[in-house]
């Protein structure tokens, strides 16, 4: 973690496991008893064109397919996070990408044995984030909610 923390914000997705599951309040709860703040939340269903934009660095990859019918085979739920440091403090709540060898602790350790079927997506750079964030949300729709999230985080 740098000595100068850095307000970010990440896009994270409920995948289709986790709104099938019934896990969404579980795990948005992980996120809001970290102190973490939702400024934007929506359902939605990923459509394939969508998917081959989010995950555009894995389309050549023999696991793409797999990963698209996946993604496209049940809503998700797509959320903007606004915090310190956000990006690395998310991935760390979440664990290895696969559940399998995810720690007991995290999100995936705790409920994920898959590494397709891992429930949680999120941003690993903040390069990412700003392009994930704009596929899925418009300027308009992040709310102002960041000054009461810096009081809790300070
Ligand atoms: S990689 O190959 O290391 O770059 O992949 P990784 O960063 O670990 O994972 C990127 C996303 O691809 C999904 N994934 C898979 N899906 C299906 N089958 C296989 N074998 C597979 N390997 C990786 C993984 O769940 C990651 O999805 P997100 O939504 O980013 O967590």
């Amino acid at each position: 973690m740098p000595d100068i923390l850095a307000m970010q914000r990440s896009l994270v997705l409920l995948k289709p496991d986790c709104v099938q599951r019934g896990l969404m309040g579980k795990i948005i709860s992980r996120f809001e008893e970290k102190g973490l703040a939702i400024i934007a939340m929506k359902m939605i269903q990923v459509t394939p064109e969508l998917s081959k934009q989010h995950y555009a660095e894995h389309v050549e990859k023999p696991f793409y397919g797999s990963l698209e019918s996946f993604i496209t085979s049940a809503p998700v739920v797509a959320i903007a996070v606004e915090g310190l440091e956000v990006i690395t403090v998310i991935r760390e709540m979440l664990g290895a990408t696969s559940g399998l060898k995810a720690s007991p602790g995290t999100i995936r350790g705790d409920y994920s044995g898959s590494r397709q079927m891992n429930l949680v997506h999120a941003s690993d750079s903040e390069e990412s984030a700003k392009r994930e964030l704009d596929l899925y949300f418009g300027k308009e729709e992040f709310c102002a909610f960041e000054s009461v999230a810096k009081d809790f985080l300070r």
